[in-house]
């Protein structure tokens, strides 16, 4: 099978588990040689070598994503090691305290908001001139079903993820004739990562979230790659400012 990304260069953000994962070897699959980027080390470390030893090229990047020196360091470690940036999978994010509004602290709210929110604007705020530098790029954000609805005792998650799509529209619109596509995806429950935390957490809530999905089932992480990966190919090309939901239909 022809690979989409043969020769790319992918940085996928919150690669050490869940979703981040799985799209980063989706992307290496295709072809891309990719930089994963995490904050837990060990995470990050066995997703490159999960790549590597299956034939891939990887380099995993300690970065925290709310911090603008480690941002800035990674991409300069991405062009330092592969020469360019193709496609960026901006992903990381975390659920935050389960708390009413107003039962909320400053800190945790501020912590939410840094990593979800400022974490996304700053990969940009260094992808883009990198990209804006090669003539061209793609950029895909990670939001949420929550970024589309209220989610119950996580405000400050949802808004960070109707944030996001503010974010990536308006900058869809400011790079559109500079060769630069920025779409969203939105996955409802998938059964990985924050899914899994909160059915760890609380097993009744499995039966509770399935009810909500019309499919009657969780997403696979691979059903959320395979949208990201159609996003950064050329079978793209036209689209941008796209926000694309990926949740068996939960939102209809
Ligand atoms: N799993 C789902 O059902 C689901 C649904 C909708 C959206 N999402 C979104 O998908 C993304 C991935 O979530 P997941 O479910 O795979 O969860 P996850 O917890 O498995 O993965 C998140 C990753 O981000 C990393 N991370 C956390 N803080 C970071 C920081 N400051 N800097 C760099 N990396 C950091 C974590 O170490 C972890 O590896 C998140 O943005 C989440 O909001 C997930």
């Amino acid at each position: 099978m022809t690979q989409r990304l043969k020769d790319k260069v992918a940085l996928i953000t919150g690669a050490g588990s869940g979703l981040g994962r799985v799209s980063a070897i989706t992307f290496a699959r295709e072809g891309a040689k990719v930089i994963v980027a995490d904050v837990n080390v060990k995470g990050g470390e066995e997703t490159a070598e999960m790549i590597r030893s299956a034939g891939g090229e990887s380099t995993f990047v300690k970065t925290d994503v709310s911090n603008a020196a480690d941002v800035e360091r990674l991409i300069r470690r991405t062009v330092e090691t592969y020469g360019r940036l193709d496609c960026a999978h901006n992903n990381a994010g975390i659920e935050g305290a389960d708390l009413l509004t107003a039962d909320y602290t400053e800190e945790e709210w501020d912590r939410v908001i840094s990593i979800n929110l400022k974490g996304v604007w700053l990969c940009m705020r260094y992808e883009i001139p990198q990209m804006l530098q090669q003539k061209g790029g793609v950029i895909v954000n990670t939001s949420s079903a929550a970024g589309l609805k209220g989610f119950q005792y996580h405000s400050a998650y949802s808004a960070t993820k109707h944030a996001i799509i503010g974010l990536s529209k308006t900058a869809a619109l400011e790079y559109a004739r500079k060769g630069i596509r920025i779409n969203v995806v939105c996955p409802g429950f998938i059964r990985v990562g924050l899914t899994e935390q909160v059915i760890a957490r609380n097993p009744a809530m499995e039966g509770k979230l399935k009810a909500l999905i019309p499919m009657g089932r969780f997403g696979e992480a691979e059903e959320v790659a395979e949208a990201v990966i159609w996003l950064c190919s050329d079978a793209a090309s036209f689209v941008t400012g796209h926000m694309m939901l990926i949740d068996g239909g939960a939102s209809a």
